[in-house]
């Protein structure tokens, strides 16, 4: 069952099934996505901070809440990857990259499971297999169409990382992928997952994604649906109840074996005992540790924490963060100055404790107490037209030192079906920015939602930027940490932002083509539009620290490398600058010339590391086979022979240490 939760419910609906002839147990599965009562960033922002330890920190302890609360299974971690910001479902996963968004993958699910048959663990589930993030035009649930050679690229090793992470469930996707819904893709389930990948869990199709297939044109009935289903791997159904209907009569007319249900029925029992549900159906159901669980205040710690690691830093000029000593007065203005739950952002399901989440002026309150004179006035609302409060907002900036803006969108328009076809910060809050700039006030931009948002305006003129998204129950705190300098933000873009929506779909990884813009070429015949330069308002990879950071002394341990041998790379990094800080060192490669063209840079690592100021530290990265390989059109797995760039820096539009390799 999904959606029952708490111990006393799980317990009594647990005990009408142990009235049943066979007595067994069930199995309670809730969308604990990121938190249960405790509530962490958005997994998107998380993403930010780079940090594996702490994903799997985070999912550990929506893991321990969830369990103490009576659910076994959670519909987690979400590894879709997304470079197309118009999708709703962007704030649910790691971004846009393959090589973060499958070591996201499997911390998740290392986080989630721990030791299964734990209690303070649940069954994870790697979802929407697959292809769920490349819906056409960003329009959730639309056809995904694409080779298989991308799928395979760029789709596919999230979850092949999640199941050898040892995921126990999967569930597939609502989308079309080359015309056939997921859920009845035998490619996608029997070929690859249980077959090439040898997944021994259960696959849970999504919702009614079984029943839909009728609605997709892809089975006449929910007969047909059942069996395009049962046959290509979907071992449960979900809500569709088309099993529930026509499963037996299918198996008695001899067009489902029995074997294909013994199969999937096989499957979800052998993880209801390994969870020890035989043993003690009520394992989970225990009202004292669920009390103690869901106290413990611990947890809002490792909330605050892992908030403070998922803010990005865009932009800090004249360094006007973090804020000085000499301002006395801050004008607090913006429609989420007071916002509470939408801080939750989407896919904050369960009993969300909303009065203890701390707000935007509560944790600056929290931070500064009486030190500092507060003025707020919300100027506007997230959407609409009205501009009545701008003249409130203009009079409480003339009187401040600096102002804060906290704008964006709501909670609500990111997540499930929540896909824009503009993703400017909405309503009027960008001709609210410009007002306020204009008083001449320092302004800083707090910008918080579920997606990159088109900045505009408000990029070319704030004097400082914070992208914020959704950090949960301790933002507020969080957010004021990073303001005052008590933590110095460290993180990066998972996903970049476009500079308009004309871009999109988009990506760093991009192919070279034919005619690229060339710096020096001022030819009119290059892949560009003659109305948006093709970079990105912000790069993938991309955020500022207070302090600054020097990278020198590449070296390359060979020059020559067989595809057997290990090649290492090692550079100095150096805080150059006045604050004690963090710095994520990424590595990028580019196959110069291959059997397929290649992306002109790919992410293969990356290291985070504390420095002191002045403090340098010789850092090193291994360049394996695995980083080399890609699929060729064959969809084989392969390194060739030939030239790589490699490539060091701060961002991926900002290399800043650069060699050449040969492999034989
Ligand atoms: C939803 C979502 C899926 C979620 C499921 C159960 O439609 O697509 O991610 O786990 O239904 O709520």
């Amino acid at each position: 069952m999904l959606n029952v939760k708490g111990v006393k419910d799980t317990r009594q609906v647990q005990s009408i099934a142990l009235q049943s002839r066979l007595k067994i147990p069930l199995l309670f599965g809730l969308d604990v996505i990121h938190g249960y009562k405790t509530v962490f960033p958005i997994p998107l922002a998380e993403a930010a901070s780079w940090d594996m330890e702490l994903l799997e920190q985070s999912a550990h302890i929506a893991a321990k809440e969830a369990a103490a609360a009576g659910i076994h299974w959670t519909f987690a971690p979400m590894v879709d990857i997304a470079r197309d910001p118009r999708w709703g479902r962007i704030m649910e996963g790691a971004g846009e990259d393959t090589y973060l968004g499958s070591l996201a993958a499997r911390a998740r699910v290392k986080g989630f499971q721990g030791t299964l048959g734990s209690t303070d663990a649940v069954l994870a589930c790697a979802k929407h297999f697959a292809g769920y993030g490349a819906a056409t035009a960003g329009r959730d649930y639309y056809a995904v169409d694409m080779s298989n050679q991308m799928l395979w690229e760029t789709y596919l090793p999230p979850f092949k990382a999640a199941v050898d992470a040892g995921v126990a469930t999967f569930m597939n996707s609502f989308n079309t992928l080359n015309g056939i819904p997921a859920t009845g893709n035998v490619y996608l389930q029997r070929d690859i997952l249980k077959g090439k990948w040898g997944f021994k869990g259960f696959t849970v199709s999504d919702w009614g994604s079984i029943g839909e297939m009728v609605t997709h044109g892809y089975a006449e009935n929910d007969t047909i649906a059942a069996l395009r289903a049962i046959t290509a791997g979907s071992d449960m159904d979900m809500e569709s109840r088309a099993y529930l209907k026509t499963l037996g009569t299918l198996v008695k007319q001899k067009k489902v074996s029995m074997a294909l249900v013994d199969d999937a029925v096989k499957r979800i029992l052998y993880l209801k005992y390994k969870l020890g549900l035989f043993d003690d159906p009520y394992k989970f159901s225990d009202e004292k540790r669920e009390k103690q669980v869901l106290n413990d205040t611990s947890h809002k710690l490792i909330a605050r924490f892992c908030a403070e690691r998922s803010i990005v830093l865009l932009k800090n000029e004249r360094n006007t963060l973090p804020i000085q000593s000499t301002v006395k007065t801050i004008a607090l203005i913006g429609p989420l100055i007071d916002a509470r739950a939408d801080l939750d952002g989407s896919w904050a399901v369960q009993p969300v404790d909303t009065a203890a989440i701390v707000t935007f002026v509560q944790g600056l309150k929290n931070r500064y107490g009486n030190h500092v004179k507060f003025l707020t006035a919300k100027g506007c609302d997230v959407t609409g037209a009205s501009m009545a409060g701008f003249d409130e907002a203009v009079n409480i900036a003339k009187q401040a030192d600096l102002v804060l803006m906290a704008i964006g969108e709501s909670g609500s328009m990111s997540g499930e079906a929540k896909s824009r076809s503009d993703i400017h910060v909405p309503g009027v809050q960008e001709q609210l920015f410009a007002k306020v700039k204009a008083t001449g006030k320092p302004v800083v931009a707090v910008i918080m939602a579920g997606r990159p948002l088109i900045l505009d305006s408000i990029a070319d003129k704030a004097d400082a930027i914070l992208y914020a998204w959704w950090l949960g129950s301790e933002s507020g705190n969080a957010i004021a940490s990073v303001l005052s300098g008590n933590y110095n933000p460290a993180g990066k873009l998972p996903v970049s932002i476009p500079r308009n929506v004309g871009q999109l779909p988009f990506t760093y990884a991009q192919l070279n083509t034919g005619r690229p813009v060339m710096e020096d070429q001022n030819t009119t015949y290059k892949s560009a539009y003659i109305d948006v330069a093709n970079s990105p308002q912000y790069a993938f990879g991309y955020g500022l620290s207070y302090t600054t950071f020097a990278y020198s002394d590449l070296k390359l341990s060979r020059s020559f490398m067989s595809a057997t041998d290990t090649l290492k790379v090692s550079f100095t990094l150096t805080n150059t600058g006045d604050y004690a800080g963090e710095e994520i060192a990424q590595l990028y490669i580019r196959d110069r010339v291959a059997s397929v063209a290649r992306p002109i840079k790919e992410l293969k690592g990356f290291i985070k590391k504390k420095l002191e100021r002045g403090e340098s530290e010789t850092l090193t990265f291994a360049i394996t086979k695995e980083s080399l390989s890609f699929y060729n059109s064959q969809l084989n797995w392969v390194v060739e022979p030939g030239e790589f760039d490699i490539m060091i820096g701060s961002a991926s539009d900002k290399i800043l240490l650069r060699d050449k390799i040969f492999v034989k």
